[in-house]
């Protein structure tokens, strides 16, 4: 679960790239590797940078290492030998405008004398957009989009979260081959083997908090951490959430999470998703039973499925979902298959809403952000 570094690019000396045009792509495409060094939890998206010399070669690389941090775009000036005039700037996310936590982008990459700026994704931050503008008005070439499709897909978790103002959700189960997530006495330990119980650690590790219902933690008496291979404490622990009207029994393993404890005392799930936004949470892992899951698809609140399928059978009626209102087959909430994974002798299948491209375009003409 640890990241290592990019190797950074040879940079003088490099052939001259054939034209702009492939020389800005590919830069576009290290851009994206650079980014995905960064971390995949927190308040500030992934974002990889890669300064251009008039001949297409790469004169410096930078990406973004977590709040606090310098952007991308910074860190890449930062690593520059020599000056900037005449570069161009390449980055998967259009330079932001505002002040933060550090300056805005957008005139450090003035000031340093950046004469072309390529950009993938819009920024759809309310504060923090209109970094291509400020860049235009100071006599910057902008272009936007390149690769937005692949960026956009990167972003996705940052960018869903951002437009619809509250944590990217994803909605995990284990269930056995006819679905069924619990046996008649509500044991569920273990459906799945090894490998897809280690994967749900890093899926735990990847989101800023866990949520189950009251029915999980009185069922299952869960840890929630997010533990190695030989059951050791990661350093890193999502925020365990539980959601419902019952209280937490007082010796619950969750009273002694590392991180604490949110007990929402409610039901609301906007209001409790609306809680962990205000409180800088991005994304979160649904780990509930199928009352608490059920509840968010039918509310449209989750963007990705990750469902754990294991050859084995249990019958009965302890399904990974209860009623979800659909009365007829016309009613059926397809989702749409991303990718399938085997894990020992398990499955992971992961799946999104079949609808999600079109109410990302929608998300795309509001929402907003505080990067
Ligand atoms: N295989 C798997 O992946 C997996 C994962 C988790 C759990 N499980 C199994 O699932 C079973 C537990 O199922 P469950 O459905 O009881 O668990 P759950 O969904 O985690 O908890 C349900 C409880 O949460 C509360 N709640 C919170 N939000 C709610 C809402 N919007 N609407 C209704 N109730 C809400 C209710 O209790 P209050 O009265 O307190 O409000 C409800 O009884 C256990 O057998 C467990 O082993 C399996």
């Amino acid at each position: 679960m640890t990241r290592t570094d990019p190797p950074l690019h040879s940079s003088p000396g490099s052939p001259a790239a054939p034209d702009r045009a492939a020389a800005e792509e590919a830069a576009m495409r290290r851009a994206l590797v650079l980014a995905a060094a960064g971390p995949l939890t927190g308040v500030n998206p992934r974002v990889g940078c890669v300064l251009l010399r008039p001949d297409g070669t790469v004169a410096a690389e930078g990406w973004h290492r977590g709040s606090g941090t310098p952007h991308a775009e910074v860190a890449a000036l930062a690593a520059l030998d020599g000056s900037a005039e005449g570069l161009t700037a390449v980055v998967t996310l259009e330079p932001c405008a505002h002040t933060g936590r550090t300056g805005p982008c957008a005139d450090a990459l003035v000031a340093a004398g950046v004469a072309r700026v390529v950009h993938a994704v819009d920024d759809p931050g309310d504060a923090s957009a209109g970094g291509a503008t400020r860049l235009r008005q100071a006599g910057v070439d902008v272009e936007g989009g390149l690769l937005r499709d692949e960026g956009e897909e990167f972003l996705r978790r940052w960018l869903v979260a951002v437009r619809r103002r509250r944590p990217f959700v994803t909605l995990k189960w284990a269930s056995s081959l006819d679905g069924r997530t619990a046996a008649a006495d509500g044991t569920s330990r273990w459906i799945t083997g090894a490998a897809a119980r280690q994967h749900v650690h890093e899926q735990r590790a990847a989101h800023d908090a866990i949520l189950v219902g009251t029915g999980t933690v009185l069922d299952d008496d869960p840890s929630l951490t997010v533990r190695g291979d030989a059951g050791e404490l990661q350093p890193v622990q999502p925020l365990p959430v539980v959601v419902g009207r019952r209280p937490v029994p007082a010796d619950a393993a969750l009273r002694r999470h590392p991180r604490g404890l949110v007990e929402t005392g409610t039901r609301d799930l906007e209001a409790v998703l609306d809680d962990l936004w205000r409180r800088d949470v991005r994304s979160v892992l649904v780990e509930g039973g199928p009352t608490v899951a059920s509840e968010a698809v039918r509310r449209g609140l989750v963007d990705d499925y990750l469902v754990y399928l294991a050859p084995t059978l249990l019958g009965g009626p302890r399904t990974a979902l209860d009623d979800l209102g659909v009365g007829t087959i016309g009613e059926q909430r397809r989702l749409r298959t991303t990718s399938v994974e085997q894990l020992g002798h398990d499955l992971l299948l992961t799946a999104r809403a079949d609808d999600d491209d079109r109410r990302a375009d929608d998300d795309r003409s509001d929402g907003g952000s505080d990067r």
